[in-house]
């Protein structure tokens, strides 16, 4: 009731339309009078890779540079980096690479550190960030995550790591990874201890952004319509939301203090994605259409809006006016 008095008023209303999609009928951004915004993806994106010793080339993320294109790192598993008081039934969570005190240094030196992403980095228990210090303290030449097979269906932003390293969200190339490393080592005894590291790969980073041509697609976390809120039984006539907009990725200013995600905790800019992301776009462009349209009512700016939104690439010509 808030948002139509501010309406009533003149003031165009921007909501997002909430990450609770993909299922019909689950947009939170119902209100009739109220310009929903769901998310799209958008054209820029920031590709890294791990190529193993045995050439196969897999995909990941992470805004990290890259180890150079010329040399090939020896690759260890932390697993396999212990050091003798450390066991992993002594700490299971070791493989998360949290602590340096668990690993031997003189292993670790001058390699990739292969550490797993688990749930407990969605859940902010561990992070990406610990694992970092780790790995420099351990003067690792760069960090690999593998996912965990419990972490599935969920959104990995590309983290800023300041030390070579790749995060592999496909719990299928993670097992390519593992099972390359594990055939190019040699254990011996009991303990299966490492006795032979032979497994190498070079990450290319992912610092710079690539541009391609595809038209925006909407993700598959952004709420749809129609207006669940309508009817219980019949069908709803509310279509909602009324537009997408960039809202995949995307870069904005964050608060060095900020404490909402560790990962970007003392960063001055920040990548998230979500329709938090992409209602400021549309309540931009609403702006740019009030400063050139002062006359246009709420409805005159959604209906500009709506009229002239595109679905197609940026090759492909849209509206003109
Ligand atoms: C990988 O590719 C390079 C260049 O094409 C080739 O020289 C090398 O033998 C290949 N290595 C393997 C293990 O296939
Ligand atoms: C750790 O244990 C192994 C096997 O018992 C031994 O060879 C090695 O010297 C020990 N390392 C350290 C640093 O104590
Ligand atoms: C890295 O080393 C510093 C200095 O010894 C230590 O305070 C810190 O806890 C270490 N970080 C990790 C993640 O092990
Ligand atoms: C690693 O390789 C050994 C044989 O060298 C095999 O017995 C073991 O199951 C493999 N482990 C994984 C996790 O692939
Ligand atoms: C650019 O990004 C696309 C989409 O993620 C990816 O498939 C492609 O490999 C990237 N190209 C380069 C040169 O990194």
């Amino acid at each position: 009731m808030a948002l139509l008095a501010a309406v009533k008023a003149g003031i165009f209303v921007v909501q997002a339309a909430g990450n609770t999609g993909p299922s019909p009928k689950s947009i939170a951004s119902f209100s009739p009078w109220i310009f929903s915004v769901g998310a799209a993806t958008h054209d820029r994106a920031y590709s890294n890779s791990i190529v193993l010793g045995n050439n196969v080339t897999i995909a990941g993320v992470g805004l990290a540079p890259g180890t150079g294109k010329d040399t090939m790192y020896p690759l260890i598993s932390a697993l396999d980096a212990l050091n003798n008081d450390t066991t992993v039934t002594s700490d299971m969570y070791v493989g998360e690479c949290q602590d340096s005190s668990s690993f031997t240094k003189e292993l670790v030196r001058g390699n990739l550190l292969i550490c797993s992403y688990s749930i407990r980095f969605v859940l902010g228990l561990s992070t990406v960030k610990q694992a970092l210090q780790t790995a420099h303290n351990l003067s690792a030449a760069g960090i690999v995550f593998y996912m965990d097979p419990f972490v599935i269906g969920f959104q990995l932003n590309p983290i800023p790591m300041r030390i070579p390293g790749i995060i592999i969200p496909s719990p299928d190339d993670s097992k390519i990874l593992l099972r390359y490393y594990n055939a190019s080592v040699e254990r011996e005894g009991q303990a299966k201890r490492v006795v032979k590291f032979g497994a190498t790969a070079l990450i290319t980073g992912g610092l710079k952004a690539n541009y391609s041509v595809s038209a925006p697609k909407v993700m598959y976390y952004s709420a749809r319509g129609p207006d669940p809120e309508d009817s219980f039984l019949a069908d709803a006539d509310i279509l909602k939301p009324n537009l997408v907009a960039p809202g995949n990725s995307i870069w904005a200013a964050w608060s060095s203090l900020g404490t909402d995600s560790v990962e970007f905790l003392g960063e001055h800019f920040a990548m998230m994605s979500g329709t938090s992301m992409a209602a400021p776009h549309v309540a931009g462009l609403a702006a740019l259409i009030k400063q050139k349209f002062p006359s246009f009512s709420p409805a005159a700016i959604a209906s500009a809006l709506s009229t002239t939104a595109c679905v197609y690439d940026r090759t492909v010509p849209c509206y003109t006016f």
